[in-house]
C-alpha cells in the first residue's frame, strides 16, 4: 500500500531488478543482528576525556526518566548468553555490590532529580539471585535515594526459575512490582542441557505456579527457538506449556550464537536457517490464534493486560535512561555510556571489582556520542521494528527534516513489500516483521558497523 508519504511512481529502468536483488539478499539471512538498542554496545569506546554526568543530565530534554538497575550475577553462565554477568552466588559479593550501587545512586540522584521517574526495571544477570533483604535494598534505593513513587511508576523485574521463592516474591509484591519476566527458553530438559542451562522442567513449573499465585499484573515468559535438537513440534510443545499459565506477555527469541559463548554457530548451521524461520512462523501463528497481539518480531502481548496504576508517561524515543550498576547502560539523547563490556569470566570479574571498589561515579569514561545522523537512525530503528511503525510527522517534529528526504532508502522497504505506508506511517508487513533482524542490520550506519567490527573482546 502507498500513500502521500511514498507516492506511487514509475520505477526507473533497472530499479525493479535492483530492489529484487536487494530483497533477495536481505531474506537470504534473516538472523543478522538483534538491535534491542542502537548503537550496539560493541560500538562503545573510551571517551577521549571523561564527561561530567552533571552536565550530561542537565541538558537532557526528556520529561520523565527510566531508572534501570543491573545485577551482573547468575548461578551459572548459560551456554548461549553474552550478557554482562558473572557466575557468583556468594551473598558477601552481592552485598558489596549493592553497597556500591547505593553509593552510585547517592552521587547520581542530584543530577537527575529534576525530572520524575516513570519506569523502574531491575535486570541482569539474575536479580532474584540476591537474598530477599538485598532485593529489598534495591527498592529502598529506588524510593529513598532516587525518588521513585511506586504509585506512578511501572516496575519490572527479571527472574529465573530456580531463584523464584515465596520470600523473594513477597518483596516484589510489597513494592508493587507490575511486571515479572522469567527466562525459560525450553520446557524440554534435553534442549535446555544442549544450551548449557541445566534446568529441570519441574523446577520451571514450580516457579510458574508461584508466580501465578502471586498474581502480578503482567507475567512475561521468554522462550528460544532454533535450539540444537529442537523440532517445530518440540518448540510448539514448549509454547503450549507456557500458554497453560496464561502469561500476559511472551517473548520468542531466535537462537543467536555469540562470541565467547559455548554454543557454537555450527550447531545452528547443522539445523539450517529454516528451523528458525519455521519455528517463528508456527509460534507467531499459535500466539495470534490465542489472542496475543504481535508488537515486534519477538514481543507478543495480550491486549487486556491492565495495570492497576495510573502511570506517568514515558516515551522511549525521548531517552532519559538512568542505568545504575555495573554493566548498565545510560542513555541521554546525545550520549550513551556504560561501564566496559566483557563476556569472559576473568574480564567481567575485574570490571565488577573496579566498580565495587570505586569511590566516585560522577563521570562517564566509556560509551558513544551520537551525532545528529546517528540520533536519526536510532529513532528510525526503534520505531520501525515495532508494530506502531515509523511516523514521518514524529520524525519531522523531532528533527525538523523530512523522513524520506533524509532516508530515501526507506522507500525500498515499501517497494519490496516489506513495509506499507499509510497515514504518514511506515509499518513492517508480516514478511518485514519476520525479517526484522535483517532490516535492522541494513539500517546500521557504516560508521557504527566499522566500530562494531573493530571491537576487541577483553
Ligand atoms: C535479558 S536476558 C536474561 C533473562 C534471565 N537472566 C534468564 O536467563 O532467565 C532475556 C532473554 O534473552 C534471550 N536470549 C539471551 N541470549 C540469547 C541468545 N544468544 N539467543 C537467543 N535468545 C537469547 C533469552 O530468552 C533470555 O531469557
Ligand atoms: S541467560 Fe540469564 S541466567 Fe543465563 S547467563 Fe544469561 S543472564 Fe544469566
Amino acid at each position: 500500500m502507498m500513500d502521500s508519504l511514498i507516492p506511487r511512481r514509475k520505477l526507473e529502468p533497472g530499479e525493479e531488478e535492483q530492489i529484487a536483488s536487494w530483497k533477495q539478499q536481505l531474506l537470504a539471512n534473516p538472523y543478522r543482528a538483534y538491535l534491542y538498542s542502537y548503537p550496539h554496545k560493541t560500538a562503545y569506546r573510551p571517551f577521549p576525556a571523561p564527561l561530567k554526568l552533571s552536565d550530561l543530565w542537565r541538558e537532557e530534554t526528556a520529561e520523565t526518566f527510566f531508572l534501570y538497575m543491573h545485577i551482573p550475577f547468575c548461578g551459572a553462565r548459560c551456554g548461549f548468553c553474552n550478557l554482562f554477568t558473572l557466575p557468583d552466588k556468594r551473598t558477601s559479593a552481592h552485598e558489596q555490590y549493592v553497597d556500591a550501587l547505593q553509593r552510585q545512586a547517592e552521587q547520581w540522584a542530584p543530577y537527575v532529580s529534576h525530572k520524575p521517574l516513570a519506569r523502574f526495571a531491575i535486570g541482569g544477570g539474575t536479580p532474584t539471585l540476591l537474598e530477599p533483604a538485598l532485593l529489598q535494598r534495591l527498592f529502598e534505593i529506588a524510593e529513598n535515594t532516587m525518588g521513585m513513587n511506586a504509585d506512578k511508576v511501572s516496575i519490572s523485574v527479571e527472574t529465573s526459575p530456580e531463584t523464584v521463592t515465596d520470600s523473594r516474591l513477597e518483596i516484589l509484591k510489597a513494592y508493587r512490582t507490575d511486571r515479572v519476566s522469567m527466562g525459560i527458553q525450553s520446557f524440554i530438559e534435553a534442549e535446555a542441557n544442549a544450551i548449557y542451562r541445566p534446568q529441570k522442567p519441574q523446577e520451571v513449573e514450580r516457579a510458574l505456579e508461584l508466580l501465578r499465585e502471586a498474581g502480578f499484573p503482567v507475567l512475561n515468559l521468554d522462550l528460544i527457538y532454533g535450539l540444537p535438537g529442537q523440532t517445530v513440534a518440540s518448540w510448539l510443545y514448549s509454547l503450549e506449556r507456557a500458554l497453560a499459565y496464561e502469561p500476559e506477555e511472551i517473548f520468542l527469541y531466535p537462537l543467536y550464537t555469540r562470541e565467547h559463548t559455548i554454543v557454537r554457530p555450527e550447531q545452528i548451521e547443522a539445523q539450517g536457517e529454516d528451523l528458525r524461520m519455521a519455528c517463528y512462523v508456527a509460534g507467531r501463528d499459535r500466539l495470534l490464534s490465542a489472542g496475543y497481539e504481535q508488537q515486534s518480531m519477538r514481543r507478543f502481548a495480550k491486549q487486556d493486560a491492565s495495570l492497576t496504576k495510573t502511570l506517568l508517561p514515558y516515551s522511549c524515543q525521548e531517552e532519559g535512561m538512568i542505568g545504575l550498576g555495573c554493566g548498565a547502560r545510560s542513555y541521554t539523547r546525545r550520549v550513551h555510556y556504560a561501564s566496559r563490556y566483557a563476556v569472559s569470566k576473568r574480564a567481567t570479574a575485574s570490571i565488577i571489582a573496579d566498580y565495587v571498589s570505586a569511590k566516585c561515579y560522577d563521570e562517564a569514561d566509556y560509551g558513544i556520542v551520537l551525532n545528529e545522523a546517528e540520533q536519526k537512525r536510532r529513532f528510525i530503528i526503534k520505531a520501525i521494528l515495532h508494530r506502531e511503525g515509523l511516523s514521518s510527522a514524529d520524525y519531522t517534529a523531532r528533527f525538523g527534516k523530512g523522513l524520506l528526504e533524509d532516508h530515501p532508502e526507506l522507500e525500498w522497504l515499501v517497494l519490496g513489500g516489506l513495509a506499507e505506508a499509510a497515514g504518514g506511517i511506515i509499518r513492517l508487513t508480516a514478511e518485514g516483521l519476520a525479517h526484522s533482524d535483517a532490516i535492522g542490520d541494513w539500517l546500521i550506519s557504516e560508521r557504527i558497523r566499522e566500530r562494531m567490527e573493530a571491537f576487541v573482546h577483553l
